[in-house]
Formats: structure tokens, C-alpha cells, sequence
């Protein structure tokens, strides 16, 4: 055997270089937000519709059941130890039982629990990719997708989604993407940044695309059921019989509660395609980092049983009368076309750079409008959306409103 100080690799020095995969992994959002150096206007309150967090202000508030339920398992002390990698069996039967239909069928074995829908993506993309393989992602698409993938040396291609088509995906151009090394496809609905929501036609369309190339999909559906009047919510699924599926979702949206880091892998695979390699691999990823938060995992049975269908229905409402208010307001506008949102919490605003005389791009419009109205909102340009805005409308109808006038002023100021 050699010794260490013989080894050709052994250190000389105290350098000490950080890993590969630590250095392919950078999220945009914050490569580009860091890089903004305008400081936002003293003069001005400082009012932000950049975070996809339904807390911030205090207006969206998780229902009490839910803190009662968490508070019950804290002073059970049963729930203070390692659960199992995959989640508690019980909370698992419970999401299971909370969303399986005849037409998507789920049983707890189906269900694996996760830090967050993050944890869930970075499962789900691990297990059916390799180095060097490519993965399909919307465009614009939520960024942690491009990260988790150069981060494990995926080749990222993106597809297009149309906005002048309520933000559906270009399926010509997303099936000309595909070659023998497309692992798999991600696609998002109701979706950030487009607060879109995709009809059933649609998303059949899509499962032929997948169902002809023999790609599973994965799902981020963590914005189930945040639908407006008139729109329905289709768990991809539900709509496929042969067409694998990994469904991701979690508490952080449709609970309100993003920092209870709680989201969950849905398993669809009705011939079994996933039975031979990927549940397994799905376990043994799981042990990476031993599942979620114990306590309030433990309480997922009863924040999905007893939460009130009211609190559903009142969050849904809210949503939607804030999104009324953003689309009212910005509309009218001169310079920008608000894309109507259809779900989700988000609106994708574009703006007409031809209409200003000092405005070249959405980052320097995100950067002015920060420096002389302190309101900052995201370039699409994270969203590899360039000359779009994304508003998150979450904030209470007078700080949208305070913040909308401040947009209109800045944009009359910038127009030529
Ligand atoms: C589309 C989408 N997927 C996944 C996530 C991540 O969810 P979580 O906070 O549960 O990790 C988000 C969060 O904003 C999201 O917008």
C-alpha cells in the first residue's frame, strides 16, 4: 500500500480548489439579480414583486389546522427522530390518498417525500439523466431547472413557450430538439414565470410527442389547482395511460408555507417501465440527504385532511383578484403588454423596447425602475425571456397599486 505523502496527488500547499460539480452550479437568477449594482431610491419605500413567496406580507397566511397540526406532532416528541429516507408511510398514503384519481392512481409506495419541490426536481432530473445526456426545459422556465442540470452535466435545450398563444409550448420546435441522448422533458403548469395554464388539449398534445420518442416527463406541478375562472387544472397524468410520469409538487404554493420545506415525487408509471431501474434509483437518491423535516412531514396527514376547502377556494379568489388588479392597471400602459395570467402567482409582462429612448433591455429597465422607484421586479432574462418583466402579484392590492403608479410614472418618464 503507499503511503499518503507518496501519492502523486498529495497537496504541497494549502490550495484547495472547490469541486466541479460545485463550480458548474450557479443559479441565473442570481448572476444576473448580483450584478445589478443601482441602489433602489432612498426617497421611496422600497416595495418588491421579485419573490415568488406568498408570506412576504403577510396577507397570505396558512390555514390554522395546518399550524395546529404541526404543533401537535412538536409536542408528541414522536416525531423527533430520522424518518425514513422516502418520508413517514403514513404521510406518504396520506398525499397518495389526498391525490390519486381513477385516471391517475397512487398509492403510497408511489410516493417518495422531499426537502422541498427542489429536493423533488433534483431527484427526478438525477434519476433519469446521466452526464452528458440532454434534458428538454421550458423557455421561459423556472431557473433551478438549467442549474440542477449544468450542475450534474446536463446539456440544456430549451422550447419555446408562445406568448401570443397563452404561453404554450412550440411542440414542433420541442420534438425537433430531440435526439437518442433526450433523457427527459420538464414541463410546468400553471407555470412560473408565465402564470399560464395548459388545456387538456394541449397537454394530450404533448403526451404524443412524448409517447412517439418514448421520453417520460416530469411534471413540476407544485401550482395544482391555482387556477382562475374559467381555466381547469389537468394533472398531466391523469391524461396518459402510457407515457410515464414523475409528478412533482409540495406545500410551498398551494399551503402557502414555502419554508416548511415539504414537497413530494408522485410516481405514474401504469406498465411499469419505471418498476425495473427507476424507483429504485429514486429510493437510493433519497438517501443522499434522508428525506425532509420530521415534524412536519408527520403532520401531513392532517394538513391534507382537515385543512378546510375554503381555505383552497379563498386563496384561489385572492389570487385572482390581485392578478385583475396587475392586469387592469399595467395594461394601460403605454410600453408594456401584460400577458393575462392564468393561474399561479406570477405575470409575465412584455415590454416594447422600440417605445423608449433610453431603455435597451429588460435588465436595464429592471435596473432603472429599482434606482428611481425603488419597485423591483425580475428580467425575463433569468428566465432566459429577454424584454419581458415577471411581476409577482402576492402583495396586498395597495402596495400593487402604489407600486403600478410608480411603473406608470416611470414608464411616461422613458417613452419617446
Ligand atoms: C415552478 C416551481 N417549481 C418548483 C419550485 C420549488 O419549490 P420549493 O420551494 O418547494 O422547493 C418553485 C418555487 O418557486 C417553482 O416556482
Amino acid at each position: 500500500m503507499t503511503s499518503s505523502h507518496s501519492t502523486p496527488h498529495a497537496r504541497s500547499s494549502w490550495k484547495v480548489p472547490a469541486s466541479i460539480v460545485a463550480k458548474r452550479t450557479s443559479n441565473p437568477i442570481r448572476a444576473i439579480v448580483d450584478h445589478i449594482k443601482v441602489k433602489p431610491n432612498p426617497e421611496k419605500s422600497m416595495i418588491s414583486l421579485a419573490l415568488g413567496d406568498p408570506t412576504l406580507f403577510g396577507n397570505f397566511k396558512i390555514h390554522q389546522s395546518c399550524t395546529d397540526a404541526v404543533a401537535k406532532q412538536l409536542h408528541s416528541y414522536k416525531a423527533n427522530g430520522y424518518p425514513p429516507s422516502t418520508g413517514y408511510m403514513a404521510s406518504r398514503q396520506a398525499i397518495a390518498d389526498r391525490f390519486t384519481r381513477p385516471d391517475a392512481p397512487l398509492t403510497g409506495q408511489d410516493i417518495i417525500i422531499t426537502s422541498g419541490c427542489s429536493g423533488a426536481l433534483d431527484m427526478c432530473i438525477g434519476v433519469l439523466c446521466n452526464e452528458g445526456d440532454n434534458i428538454l426545459l421550458p423557455r421561459p422556465g423556472f431557473s433551478l431547472y438549467q442549474t440542477l442540470a449544468d450542475s450534474k452535466g446536463i446539456e440544456v435545450r430549451y422550447y419555446d413557450l408562445l406568448p401570443e398563444k397563452n404561453w404554450e409550448m412550440d411542440l414542433k420546435q420541442l420534438e425537433s430538439l430531440i435526439d437518442e441522448r433526450t433523457a427527459t422533458v420538464v414541463m410546468n403548469n400553471p407555470s412560473n414565470p408565465c402564470g399560464s395554464v395548459f388545456s387538456k388539449q394541449h397537454l394530450l398534445d404533448f403526451l404524443a410527442v412524448c409517447d412517439k420518442h418514448h421520453l417520460p416527463a416530469i411534471a413540476d406541478e407544485i401550482y395544482c389547482d391555482l387556477v382562475f375562472s374559467g381555466q381547469e387544472f389537468f394533472p398531466l397524468a391523469s391524461l396518459t395511460t402510457t407515457v410515464p410520469v414523475l409528478s412533482v409538487g409540495g406545500l410551498a404554493k398551494k399551503y402557502l408555507v414555502p419554508g416548511w420545506r415539504v414537497g413530494w415525487v408522485s410516481i405514474h408509471d401504469r406498465n411499469n417501465i419505471f418498476a425495473s431501474e427507476v424507483r429504485e434509483g429514486l429510493n437510493s437518491l433519497s438517501q443522499l440527504i434522508l428525506g425532509s423535516n420530521s415534524l412536519i412531514q408527520a403532520a401531513l396527514p392532517d394538513i391534507l385532511n382537515h385543512t378546510d376547502e375554503a381555505f383552497y377556494h379563498d386563496t384561489r379568489v385572492e389570487l385572482e383578484a390581485l392578478a385583475k388588479l396587475s392586469t387592469d392597471i399595467l395594461s394601460k400602459v403605454p410600453g408594456l403588454k401584460v400577458i393575462v395570467p392564468q393561474g399561479a402567482m406570477y405575470v409575465m409582462i412584455a415590454i416594447n423596447i422600440a417605445e423608449f429612448k433610453d431603455i435597451p433591455n429588460d435588465i436595464i429597465f429592471t435596473e432603472k425602475l429599482l434606482g428611481e422607484e425603488s419597485v423591483m421586479c425580475l428580467p425575463g432574462s433569468v428566465f432566459q425571456c429577454p424584454n419581458f418583466i415577471r411581476i409577482v402579484f402576492t402583495s396586498p392590492p395597495e402596495v400593487l397599486r402604489d407600486a403600478y403608479q410608480r411603473m406608470a410614472e416611470f414608464c411616461a418618464r422613458h417613452h419617446v
